[in-house]
């Protein structure tokens, strides 16, 4: 049961093997999904929103992402971890030097980011001084207030070129993972295709290389709302540790994201 990492990821992408993530915030369900075989957890800043009760990310700070992400480190062996930085915590280079540091300190494999072209002066000096960096493009929700709003991106060509310009910059720029968020299907796979590096979706289609929800999605416990693209895994099994399983087995076997949970 060796360590996943970045290498590991790669060579999933080249021989065509889907991988799993999920999000996670403490010890023990992160040692859950890690012994049920997800590769990948973050320390997302959805947590504002799932634990804290937050209408948005913003409220978040480095000191959160920090505490979970020692909780999360405490009880995992094999999982790739990454840590969401914080809204305003990486607006300018030594900001991001600075609070990339705390993440990665607090036990971190990787920062994860959300922009594109202002963000490769970021991304360069991160990964030169070792810390790797997971790019996020799509509907980046630290950026819900200049959308307006949880909107699908990338939609009109002029965006969906613009995205897929930004994601080949972040690669150029040192970036070793892309998370794509809630954008149209082709566009996603056009960037899949077009990237060396592993390409993570939530909400765009299921030709990327990798799949990432929130785990109080696939539980089922989020309040109220859950997004379209995402399912509820424990309403199919009646179990957590056989519902992680499941969402395993249907992104290795490709039955999801189906159509009901991807947007053309
Ligand atoms: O914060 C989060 O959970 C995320 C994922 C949805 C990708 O950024
Ligand atoms: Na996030």
């Amino acid at each position: 049961m060796s360590k996943v990492t970045s290498s590991t990821l790669l060579k999933f992408k080249q021989e065509g093997k889907k991988f799993t993530a999920l999000t996670a915030y403490d010890a023990s369900f992160a040692g859950a999904f890690d012994s049920e075989g997800i590769d990948v957890l973050l320390v997302g800043d959805s947590l504002g929103m799932v634990l804290q009760g937050h209408s948005d990310t913003l409220p978040v700070t480095v000191d959160d992402i920090a505490y979970h992400t020692r909780c999360v480190r405490q009880g995992i062996e094999r999982c790739l971890l990454i840590a969401d930085m914080p809204f305003m915590s990486y607006a300018t280079v030594e900001q991001t030097l600075t609070n990339a540091t705390v993440l990665m300190q607090a036990g971190a494999n990787m920062v994860k980011v959300e922009g594109g072209k202002w963000l490769l002066e970021s991304v360069t000096q991160l990964t030169e001084r070792g810390i790797p960096v997971c790019a996020h493009l799509g509907l980046t929700p630290q950026s819900v207030n200049v959308f307006g709003g949880f909107k699908v991106q990338g939609r009109d060509s002029d965006n969906a070129q613009r995205i897929l310009d930004e994601a080949k910059a972040l690669e150029a720029a040192g970036a070793q993972l892309l998370v794509l968020e809630c954008i149209p299907a082709t566009l996603a796979k056009a960037i899949t295709q077009a990237l060396t590096i592993p390409v993570i979706g939530i909400g765009a289609g299921n030709d990327t290389d990798g799949q990432i929800l929130v785990m109080h999605d696939v539980l089922g416990i989020s309040s109220g709302y859950i997004p379209r693209f995402s399912k509820n895994y424990l309403k199919q099994t009646g179990e957590i540790r056989a519902a992680v399983r499941a969402y395993i087995e249907e992104v290795a076997n490709g039955t999801f994201p189906a159509e009901e949970h991807t947007f053309n």
